[in-house]
């Protein structure tokens, strides 16, 4: 295996200690304490276990957690009435709304209901519309965990050929914003690419954000290129269930130059940034300085 692994885990204990040190100075110098509200709809198994594990560590780094259940069947008027509740809740500065929700409910609605200011997910059109003119906005928190992840192993991206796999609100678009941001040469590819191994192999920097088992092999991949996984995958091997990402690890990391593993990759870093754009939220609230590092 040629590949330098680049290690999410340690990345993300890095921002998480950041955290936790400004959240500690927001609390002694102004006496705030950042809040997250993170409401979940229904019973979705993965879902449960992602709220919990956000709840978790937002208050391991010192920050308040609020938590919201409600039914599968909770009509969707309930829900905005408690998005309405948590805006005007001077406590709460950061809101996320875990997807997907059921079926009855209308996502861009709901999601649009958060005050853009809350909106720590990213996924308000105003913060959409913010980051593509290259306003200051809430950054979405997969795309801004990649981008740290390259500017620390790769430093300046200015004129890279940057190429992402899957054209998702949550990840493909607002990652080649962040990239444009950077000066890269983007390119956008998705099922409906022609030739898909040869557009990756221009990329220095190769995002598979498929949600597709594996797909993305050795044969993608320009030699000595950055690669970053972002699926994550439950499949089932040699009869046991495996996490496995978008990119088949094995033949990749016989021609990557760097690549993120799954888990431990991309994954841990999601929620870092959600407690970064947290702490984020809440100095824009107050008016202060934000800490540097933590944003795009
Ligand atoms: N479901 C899966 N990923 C995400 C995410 O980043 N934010 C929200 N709100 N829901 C998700």
């Amino acid at each position: 295996m040629a590949a330098q692994i680049i290690d999410g885990k340690a990345f993300a204990a890095r921002i998480r200690a950041r955290v936790t040190e400004e959240a500690e100075k927001l609390a002694h110098r102004h006496g705030l304490i950042p809040g997250l509200a993170v409401v979940l709809v229904g019973e979705d198994p993965a879902s449960q276990v992602y709220v919990r594990s956000k709840g978790k560590q937002t208050a391991e780094v010192g920050m308040r957690s609020f938590e919201h259940k409600l039914a599968t069947e909770t009509p969707e008027s309930e829900l905005l009435a408690l998005i309405d509740r948590l805006n005007a809740d001077d406590a709460v500065h950061g809101i996320l709304v875990q997807l997907p929700l059921p079926d009855h409910m209308d996502a861009a609605q709901v999601i649009n209901r958060i005050d853009p200011a809350k909106d720590v997910d990213g996924f308000h059109v105003s913060n959409v519309g913010l980051l593509g003119t290259g306003q200051t906005a809430m950054i979405p928190c997969t795309p801004l965990g990649c981008l740290m992840m390259l500017r620390d192993h790769l430093g300046n991206l200015s004129g890279m050929e940057a190429v992402i796999v899957g054209r998702s609100n949550i990840v493909g678009k607002p990652m080649a914003q962040l990239f444009l941001g950077d000066s890269c040469t983007v390119t956008i590819a998705h099922s409906r690419t022609r030739d898909l191994p040869a557009v990756c192999r221009r990329a220095d920097i190769l995002v598979a954000a498929v949600g597709r088992p594996e797909m993305i092999t050795g044969e993608f991949i320009k030699p000595g290129a950055t690669v970053i996984d972002v699926g994550i995958n439950r499949i089932e091997r040699d009869g046991k269930m495996r996490l496995v990402g978008d990119v088949d690890f094995q033949s990749a990391a016989e021609v990557a130059g760097a690549i993120t593993p799954v888990p431990g990759g991309v994954g841990p870093m999601t929620i870092a940034c959600l407690l970064a754009n947290t702490l984020v939220a809440a100095c824009r609230a107050r008016g202060l300085p934000e800490p540097k590092g933590l944003s795009a």
